[in-house]
C-alpha cells in the first residue's frame, strides 16, 4: 500500500452483531478518517472514532461508496452481521477495492441459534436489496415454499415478513420472525395464525420457516440449501400411484421437465395434474409446485405421491377453469409478476396434462406463464393449441413422441413395445414477454 493519491485506500470492513468488537476492529476504527454505516452503528462506536474523523451515515449506498473509493486515507464501513454475506463486501469489490472484512455474526446465525436449530440444511434467500422487486419477493417465497427449512432476508415495505409469514403458515410451516436481533429490543416471535396478516413488524429481521416434520434433518446436510438437480428423474410410473395408467409416461414427462425448467424460486403449474407425476418432478427439482387437478381421489393421491417423494405440493381441487384463482392485479402475474394469483402463486411455468382448450386459453391468457407445455394425445387439438401459443406471442414448437420400450418376449428374446404416442406443444415467451 501507497499513499499516492491514486492508490486504492486501505478500507476495513467491520461487522456489527451487538457484542463487543475485537481489539483488532478497534484499533482499525481508530485509525480511520472516514468511517460509514448506519446511524445505529456509527453510534455504536463513537467512543472510538478518531477526532476530526469523518462520519457518513449511509443511506443512499452509492454516495458513501464513492467517496471511500475517492478516499487516500484509511476508511471503514460498519455493517450488519457477516458484510461477506448479503453484505457490502460485494460493492466493495465491484468498485475495485480490496477490503480487509472482520465479520461478526451473520442474522441468519443468529436467528437459527435463538430458535436453537441446525442451519446447514437450510435455503438462505434475500428479498431485500438492489434487486428488491415484485418478482424478487415471490421468488423468495416460492423457494421457501418449497424447502422445508428457509430464511428469508426482508426488507421494509412490500418485501417485509407481510409478503412471507401468511402463506408460509398455510403451507403448515412453522414461522419465526427475528426482529431487530441484538438490538436491546430485540424479538423472537413464533407467528400464529393472528400474525398472517400482521404488517407492522420491526425492522431489520429475518423470516425463518421451518416445516416441523423435518426441522432437524436425519443426516447432517453436506451443501447448503437446494441440492441442484435431484438424484433421478423422468422416474417410472411406478414411482407414483395413479389410476388406471393415467401419468404422464417418463419418455414424455422427461422432455416436459426439459421445457419447463422447474428450480428454486421459480413456480410451476400442473394442471388437470391426476397423479401429480409432473408437480413432484417440479418439486423435485426446487419450484414451488401447485397442483389443480377436479377428482377428489386423485388429488388425495396427489398428496400422498408428493409425501412419498419428500416434497410439497400445494394441491387445489376444483373444475376448471372457473377453480383458477384470480390474478391479484392486472399485469401482476407471470413473468412481469408481483405476488400473484389470488392466494396461490403467479406461475413461470405452466404443464397441461388435461383440460380442454379453455382450460389451456385461460391459463395462457390470464396468467402468461413464461413456459407453456400441453400434451396431447389428441391430434384434433394440436392445431388449436398451437394457434393459441402462436397468437398470445409464444415462440411455439411441437414435437410428437412416441416411445418403444424393450420387453422380453416368451423365447427370450426382445420386443419394441410401443406406448402411445402423445404430442408436446411447447411455448416459450419471446423476450420483451408474450
Ligand atoms: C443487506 S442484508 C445484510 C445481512 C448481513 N450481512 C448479515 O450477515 O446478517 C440486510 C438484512 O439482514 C437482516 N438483518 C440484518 N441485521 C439484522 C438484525 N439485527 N436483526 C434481524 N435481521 C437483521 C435483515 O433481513 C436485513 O434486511
Amino acid at each position: 500500500m501507497t499513499d499516492s493519491a491514486s492508490a486504492a485506500p486501505r478500507v476495513t470492513v467491520v461487522g456489527m452483531d451487538g457484542r463487543r468488537l475485537s481489539d483488532d476492529s478497534r484499533w482499525a476504527l481508530g485509525e480511520c478518517r472516514i468511517i460509514a454505516g448506519a446511524a445505529r452503528h456509527l453510534d455504536a462506536v463513537a467512543d472510538l472514532v478518531a477526532p476530526g474523523a469523518e462520519l457518513l451515515t449511509l443511506g443512499g449506498l452509492a454516495p458513501a461508496l464513492d467517496r471511500i473509493a475517492a478516499a487516500t486515507a484509511p476508511a471503514a464501513v460498519l455493517a450488519s452481521g457477516d458484510p461477506g454475506f448479503f453484505g457490502i463486501v460485494r460493492a466493495l469489490r465491484e468498485r475495485g477495492l480490496d477490503p480487509d472484512v472482520h465479520p461478526a455474526v451473520s442474522s441468519v446465525a443468529a436467528a437459527f441459534a435463538r430458535v436453537g436449530l441446525p442451519w446447514d440444511d437450510a435455503v438462505v434467500l434475500s428479498a431485500h436489496g438492489r434487486a428488491a422487486s415484485g418478482r424478487s419477493v415471490r421468488r423468495a417465497l416460492a423457494a421457501a415454499l418449497a424447502h422445508p427449512k428457509a430464511a428469508v432476508l426482508t426488507a421494509p415495505g412490500t418485501a417485509g415478513p407481510e409478503a412471507f409469514v401468511g402463506p408460509l403458515l398455510r403451507a403448515g410451516r412453522t414461522v419465526h420472525v427475528a426482529q431487530r436481533l441484538a438490538a436491546p429490543d430485540e424479538s423472537v416471535v413464533e407467528a400464529g395464525p393472528a400474525d398472517a396478516d400482521r404488517t407492522d413488524w420491526a425492522h431489520p429481521n429475518v423470516v425463518l420457516a421451518v416445516d416441523p416434520d423435518r426441522a432437524v434433518a436425519p443426516a447432517m446436510a453436506w451443501m447448503p440449501g437446494h441440492q441442484g438437480a435431484p438424484d433421478g428423474w423422468a422416474l417410472p410410473e411406478d414411482a407414483f400411484e395413479h389410476r388406471a395408467s393415467m401419468v404422464t409416461k417418463p419418455e414424455v414427462r422427461a422432455f416436459a421437465l426439459a421445457r419447463l425448467a422447474p428450480r428454486p424460486g421459480t413456480v410451476v403449474w400442473d394442471v388437470g395434474a391426476c397423479s401429480g407425476s409432473v408437480a413432484v418432478e417440479c418439486a423435485r427439482f426446487g419450484a414451488h409446485a401447485i397442483a389443480f387437478e377436479q377428482n377428489a381421489e386423485d388429488c388425495a393421491r396427489i398428496r400422498a405421491n408428493a409425501l412419498a417423494h419428500g416434497v410439497h405440493v400445494d394441491v387445489r381441487e376444483g373444475r376448471l377453469p372457473e377453480a383458477f384463482p384470480e390474478p391479484d392485479t392486472p399485469g401482476a402475474t407471470g413473468i412481469t409478476g408481483t405476488t400473484g394469483a389470488g392466494g396461490a402463486l403467479a406461475p413461470d411455468a405452466v404443464f397441461l396434462g388435461g383440460g380442454d382448450d379453455r382450460v389451456a386459453a385461460e391459463a395462457v391468457h390470464r396468467f402468461r406463464p413464461e413456459r407453456v407445455v400441453v400434451a396431447l394425445a389428441s391430434v384434433d387439438r394440436v392445431a388449436g393449441v398451437h394457434a393459441l401459443l402462436t397468437g398470445a406471442g409464444y415462440r411455439v414448437e411441437g414435437t410428437q413422441l412416441q416411445a418403444s420400450r424393450l420387453a422380453p418376449l416368451p423365447n427370450g428374446s426382445l420386443r419394441l413395445a410401443a406406448a402411445n404416442p402423445v404430442t408436446l406443444v411447447c411455448g416459450t415467451a419471446a423476450p420483451g414477454g408474450t
